[in-house]
């Protein structure tokens, strides 16, 4: 099974990029994951962008500490199967942690967790993830994790947390792409963190002015989405018969636009 991971789109320009790196590789994939946190102007995601997003041909997109940024989204959230926030968000928030997905006689679950460690206050991912594992592991071995976090520490213990039990865990929220990519021993892809797509002549996406700026004063900062230096960023995943990856590959591409 081959998956293409997608980091981090962040607004219009990240969105272009991908239906432009699709438009001829759309079919080489059998299922494509994104992190969609960041597709509305730098701050969450809306129904209708989420429509466009999908209309890639995306199967799945996963979210992180952005998840509630438009409120708009709360009940799609409730209504979809195929986007997910973090699993470890407090019990009775809308949507749901995880979501498995069925194309052409293969099944992919997608489960989206986020970290603790300098992230706002949130329940424990680890428990989390551990809790729900058994249930997922019923219905297939093909299992990949969008681990959204800060502190590279956290995101490796997840990888061998999980090693052995999950096809892969991959990290998204710092938009920096980390060239750690590997197998752990029992079969597990790893990588801390598959970076951002959108403009990457900016600070995580947005405009370095206004960061710059609010780096300098303090005072309440009015972002806006870069769009110089528009890449790609992700991985391409192949992963074996029995759930395990065979090869994880960074993509870290320029796209004109
Ligand atoms: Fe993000
Ligand atoms: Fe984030």
């Amino acid at each position: 099974m081959k998956l293409l991971i997608i980091g981090d789109l962040v607004g219009e320009p990240g969105r272009e990029a991908l239906a432009k790196y699709l438009d001829n590789k759309r079919e080489l994939f059998d299922f494509i994951v994104v992190n969609g946190e960041n597709v509305a102007g730098g701050f969450g995601i809306t129904p209708k962008i989420a429509s466009k997003v999908f209309n890639l041909g995306v199967d799945v997109v996963t979210l992180g500490n952005h998840t509630w940024d438009r409120r708009e989204i709360y009940p799609y959230l409730d209504e979809t199967e195929k986007m997910i926030r973090p699993l470890n968000f407090a019990p009775g928030t809308p949507g749901k942690g995880y979501t498995i997905v069925e194309k052409n006689g293969k099944k992919l679950a997608v489960i989206n967790i986020q970290g603790k460690v300098f992230m706002p206050p949130i329940a424990c991912p680890f428990l989390a993830v551990d809790e729900l594992l058994p249930e997922i592991k019923k219905i297939t071995n093909n299992i990949i994790v969008d681990f959204h976090g800060e502190a590279t520490s956290e995101k490796q213990a997840m990888g061998w947390n999980l090693d052995g039990q999950v096809s892969l865990v991959y990290g998204t929220h710092t938009h920096t792409q980390t060239a750690d990519e590997r197998i752990l021993h029992r079969g597990t892809g790893y990588i801390t963190d598959i970076g951002m797509t959108g403009g990457h002549d900016g600070i995580l996406g947005m405009n370095k002015k206004e960061s710059i700026q609010k780096f300098k004063d303090g005072l309440p900062a009015r972002w806006s989405v870069c769009k110089e230096n528009i890449k790609i960023n992700g991985i391409i995943v192949d992963i074996n018969e029995y759930g395990r990856t065979e090869k994880i590959e960074r993509l870290n591409l320029h796209i004109s636009i």
